[in-house]
């Protein structure tokens, strides 16, 4: 039996997760997105590196999600800062968000909580 498998936490079903669409999810006090990028589902922290913004309040174009507060541009596949947020009429510097092994069993999505890409 493997020990891996057991740290999976079942956090949603496919279906609440459309194709291009956003879930905030729980686990624990970790607060994290899922998201469906043509049919495929990744998932990575919630609150925008800046100043906690709720992402999945923002807009999502292909894999590129947009904060809704400065307009911060995190790559949903891997949690990287692509574009920082705007400052007046210039760009700052925001960290990457941590993103986490999901893994789909039937209809669950299950996310590995302790693992991290793109740090
Ligand atoms: S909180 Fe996300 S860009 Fe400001």
């Amino acid at each position: 039996m493997s020990s891996h498998k057991l740290s999976f936490t079942k956090v949603a079903e496919i279906s609440d997760v459309p194709v291009g669409k956003m879930l905030k999810v729980k686990i624990n006090q970790n607060e994290m997105l899922i998201a469906n990028i043509d049919g495929t589902f990744y998932a990575m922290d919630n609150k925008c590196s800046y100043d906690q913004e709720d992402l999945t309040k923002g807009a999502l174009k292909g894999n590129i999600l947009t904060c809704p507060k400065n307009k911060a541009e995190f790559d949903v596949t891997t949690g990287k800062n692509v574009k920082g947020p705007k400052m007046m009429l210039f760009r700052v510097k925001t960290d990457d968000l941590k993103s986490y092994e999901l893994k789909i069993d039937g209809n669950d999505i299950l996310v590995h909580q302790a693992s991290s890409w793109g740090m």
